[in-house]
């Protein structure tokens, strides 16, 4: 086992946690939640997404919300592109890096961006070299890593290609998301294994959803192959809607009470990141999903 010695917490609640709510959450709550996690100490929020309101209607209005920002010295503001004209909005709004989203299920890729996994890798490349051009980061979601809503079963060797077909093209990191949650400490450590021959371990970021309850272990297990940037949703937010069934993310919680645990540094205060997962919560209508939170509610 090498752990690292710090971690990056890539905080993707109020995108990835945002975008699946039915409940109206305003700019402003946007904000208030981005503002919040800051303040706890997060260093790379993904701040929304620059796709179709037609499609992910609860991401409309991402431009005013990045304006609103009351940016903080030293924090990525990030968002989702799915194409140039979202990048080209990303841009214009000052976004501090970029991400494009493929899958590594044909299906998936239809129903999530309506088309196939090779028009899409066309789509991004134009996308990828305006990013770069401007200076600005560009990271690589492969969604689907560990099965598929539609296809079920998806081999490690589908999301390698797919993982080294986005570097190729030229993004600077790969996360790779278990959008369904179903994935398990050995198929993580056989996915890892077979797509850190393609894409060096240091560029690989684990992107775990929570709906069987093996993310924490699923990330022990990726922690101890030595990936060190991790997404979570504060207070469990999360889903895709276009993945049925899918539960939250990984909580960023319980992701930082297991760095603490394994003593690996990651700037995050969790008193303060608790109290931004019960806001929001508590703006949903509902607890959070954080175990850790619930835990320290009731001390
Ligand atoms: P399409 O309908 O094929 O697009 O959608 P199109 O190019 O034919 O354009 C149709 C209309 O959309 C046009 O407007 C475009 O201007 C507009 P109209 O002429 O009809 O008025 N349009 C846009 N508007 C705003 N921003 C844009 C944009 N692009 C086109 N960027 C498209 C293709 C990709 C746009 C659509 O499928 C889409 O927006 N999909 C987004 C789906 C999404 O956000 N899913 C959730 C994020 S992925 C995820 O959660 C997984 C992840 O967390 C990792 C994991 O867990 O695995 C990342
Ligand atoms: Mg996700």
């Amino acid at each position: 086992m090498s752990y690292p010695k710090k971690v990056r917490l890539v905080e993707v609640g109020p995108r990835d946690g945002l975008q699946n709510e039915q409940a109206t959450i305003s700019l402003g709550q946007r904000q208030q939640l981005i503002e919040m996690l800051c303040a706890a100490g997060s260093k790379h929020i993904e701040v929304g997404s620059f796709v179709s309101p037609k499609w992910v209607p609860q991401m409309a209005g991402t431009d005013a919300l990045f304006a609103s920002l009351n940016r903080q010295p030293g924090v990525t503001y990030s968002a989702l592109t799915p194409n140039i004209i979202g990048l080209e909005a990303a841009l214009a709004a000052g976004a501090d890096e970029v991400a494009v989203f493929a899958a590594a299920s044909e299906s998936f890729s239809q129903k999530n961006i309506n088309c196939s996994i090779d028009d899409s890798l066309n789509r991004f490349l134009p996308v990828i070299e305006k990013a770069k051009e401007a200076g600005i980061k560009i990271r690589g979601y492969v969604s689907c890593v560990l099965g598929c809503p539609y296809e079920g079963a998806i081999s490690p060797q589908q999301v390698s290609r797919v993982a080294s077909d986005l570097w190729d093209l030229g993004v600077e990191e790969v996360s790779l998301g278990d959008t369904i949650g179903v994935g398990t400490p050995l198929a993580t450590a056989k996915l890892l294994e077979t797509v850190s021959k393609q894409v060096p371990l240091a560029h690989l970021a684990v992107h775990f959803h929570d709906t069987y309850g093996m993310a924490i272990a699923n990330i022990h297990q990726a922690l101890s192959m030595g990936i060190a940037t991790v997404d979570a949703a504060v207070a469990g937010l999360g889903g895709c809607p276009y993945a049925k069934g899918a539960s939250g993310n990984v909580a960023s919680e319980d992701v930082v009470y297991l760095l603490n645990g394994l003593g690996i540094d990651h700037g995050i205060d969790l008193e303060k990141l608790c109290t931004a997962g019960n806001f929001i919560s508590q703006l949903l209508g509902r607890s959070s999903a954080s175990k850790v939170a619930k835990a320290r509610h009731c001390q």
